[in-house]
């Protein structure tokens, strides 16, 4: 049975922002429109709160939570959509960038008041590795922010993408009157006292409409109407391929709070926005349409309850039919599994399901076989590329500070490493542990779960470094030349490919225009990237 009327209906992509955008506002709108919840603030206590830096009881409530959030789908005009939830604090940044190796296209939010901001950056690198399609939603328009062009030129320029406006607000702040679209000539009025799920649209006939001048004012339809003409005169017209390729990504206006103008990107997005596309493995590409199941985990989740260690692993289907209770190759082990209760997730509950489609999740309960990155295919030995780790940006040694329960401490460190909680990596001589992280809170969170799940007390001491590079040569005796000239900064990760310690940008250049036969790599995947230090 071909799947193709399935995978075609599907959309999943995952929300993201520079933490207090508005990401967990609008998800939660998407999934009022979708029908999923039925009040506002359900979303909300997925995230974990600024203050919470060092309240474990709140990090645990809050993983458990997210459990229940991790993957939200929903229908919504004949579509299915499956929004893969990224955490909000950005000292969980890794977690982020591993679920967009999940997703097949992303909406970005920025707050109009503060533009690009430094988390929005670092999160589109990484679409930008995978050429992810992007959609720009511009929020928080009833306040007072920056020039919309303005906003746009700083959308290019910081973010390396062109930018096409498919809506454009009318005033913004106190004086906010809502927003144009420019395409299908619909004037979408703004009410901040009418919050409702359905918009006050206008069919025009065209820009010149006079109804505009009566709903808006005269003042703010001639300033319309200098805007479009100016986009139209400035901008390329949207084009679908340049959008699918990653080079052009459409913006929107809206305020998620007030549920405004998130419908007309929704409508937008069902539309233009991508479904499962084929991927790349270590020895062929993949499609979506191939009748043969084969997915790979992108995340994995620990219990909640420290008696029971099981985990569940997210796995992100690719190709054929994912079935319960079917045999499926775990390639990594070399060893076949089937899953007896695997798990759909609507909105905030979770349900058993017997088939699952190319760009579904399905959460997975592990025991502790899966690692990131793992694929299970029905038998062909290959791997999804394309799920690297990305270089840690904070370094600590781990200390074990009780010698009696050194077993249970490596174990634990394993286990929390493969889980992708942080990236271990080891120096010699001594098998000195070293942990790196994106975000502090992640030693809070390690410490802390070693403690309570493998009754393993830790400390951790400060290093000096603030990137991993993997290395790699073809010239044998640079690399051993490299590595004994620097071998305080050579430490070798899981796997035991090599890496360089840096301890700062600067000294980063400097070893790499002394030694320019040793690539310096910052993602575990040795492909051709940009070398951005
Ligand atoms: P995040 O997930 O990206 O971190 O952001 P979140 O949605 O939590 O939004 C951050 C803050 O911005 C929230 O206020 C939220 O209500 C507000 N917000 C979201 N969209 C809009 C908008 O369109 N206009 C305005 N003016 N504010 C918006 P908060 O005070 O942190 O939380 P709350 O007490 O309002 O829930």
């Amino acid at each position: 049975m071909s799947n193709i009327k399935e995978i075609q209906r599907r959309r999943t992509f995952a929300i993201i922002s520079h933490p207090d955008a508005g990401k967990t506002t609008l998800t939660e709108k998407l999934l009022l429109f979708g029908g999923q919840i039925q009040t506002a603030g359900a979303v909300k206590n997925n995230k974990i709160k600024k203050t919470a830096a060092s309240d474990f009881m709140e990090i645990e409530k809050q993983r458990g939570i997210s459990v229940a959030t991790s993957v939200m789908s929903f229908e919504y005009g004949g579509v299915k959509v499956n929004i893969l939830d990224t955490p909000g604090h950005k000292d969980f940044a890794e977690d982020t960038y591993r679920t967009l190796t999940a997703v097949d296209s992303v909406i970005l939010v920025v707050d109009c008041v503060k533009g690009v901001e430094s988390q929005t950056e670092k999160l589109m690198e990484v679409c930008r590795m995978r050429n992810t399609p992007v959609i720009i939603f511009i929020n928080k328009m009833d306040r007072d922010g920056k020039n919309p062009f303005d906003l746009l030129d700083e959308l290019e320029e910081k973010l390396n993408i062109n930018v096409r406006p498919l809506t454009w607000p009318i005033s913004m702040g106190s004086t906010f009157k809502g927003v144009y679209n420019i395409y299908k000539k619909e004037l979408n009025l703004f009410n901040p006292n009418k919050v409702k799920v359905e918009e006050d649209v206008l069919t025009m006939n065209d820009i010149n409409d006079k109804r505009i001048d009566e709903q808006v004012g005269e003042k703010f339809a001639t300033q319309l109407r200098d805007d479009v003409e100016l986009i139209e005169g400035v901008y390329e017209p949207f084009n679908q391929d340049l959008y699918t390729e990653a080079h052009l990504a459409p913006v929107f206006f809206g305020s998620a709070v007030n549920n405004f103008g998130i419908k007309e990107m929704l409508d937008t997005f069902i539309k233009i926005a991508p479904s499962p596309r084929k991927r790349e493995t270590t020895t062929r590409e993949v499609f979506p349409e191939e009748s043969k199941f084969s997915g790979f985990v992108f995340k994995i989740h620990a219990n909640l309850d420290p008696k029971h260690r099981d985990r569940i692993a997210f796995l992100r289907i690719c190709s054929g039919t994912f079935e319960r209770n079917k045999f499926y190759h775990h390639v990594r082990l070399n060893k076949d599994f089937r899953f007896s209760n695997p798990y759909m997730f609507l909105a905030q509950d979770k349900s058993v399901v017997d088939e699952a489609y190319p760009g579904d999740v399905v959460g997975l309960y592990d025991t502790g076989n899966f690692k990131i990155g793992d694929t299970l295919t029905e038998g062909e030995n290959f791997m999804f590329k394309g799920i690297p780790s990305f270089s840690p940006e904070i370094f600590k040694e781990l200390i074990n500070k009780d010698p009696m329960k050194t077993k249970q401490l490596e174990k634990g460190i394993m286990q929390l490493t493969d889980e992708g909680v942080a990236q271990l990596f080891i120096q010699q001589p001594g098998n000195r542990k070293i942990v790196g992280v994106v975000g502090e809170l992640q030693f809070e969170v390690i410490q802390h779960r070693l403690q309570h799940e493998y009754s393993a007390a830790c400390d951790f001491q400060y290093l000096p470094y603030t990137k991993a590079c993997w290395i790699t040569t073809d010239k044998e005796d640079k690399m051993k030349e490299f590595i004994s000239y620097k071998y305080q900064q050579i430490a070798y990760d899981k796997e035991g490919n090599t890496v360089f310690l840096a301890d700062s940008d600067w000294n980063l250049r400097m070893t790499m225009e002394k030694f320019p036969d040793i690539k310096f790599h910052f993602t575990s995947e040795f492909k051709a990237e940009t070398l951005v230090v």
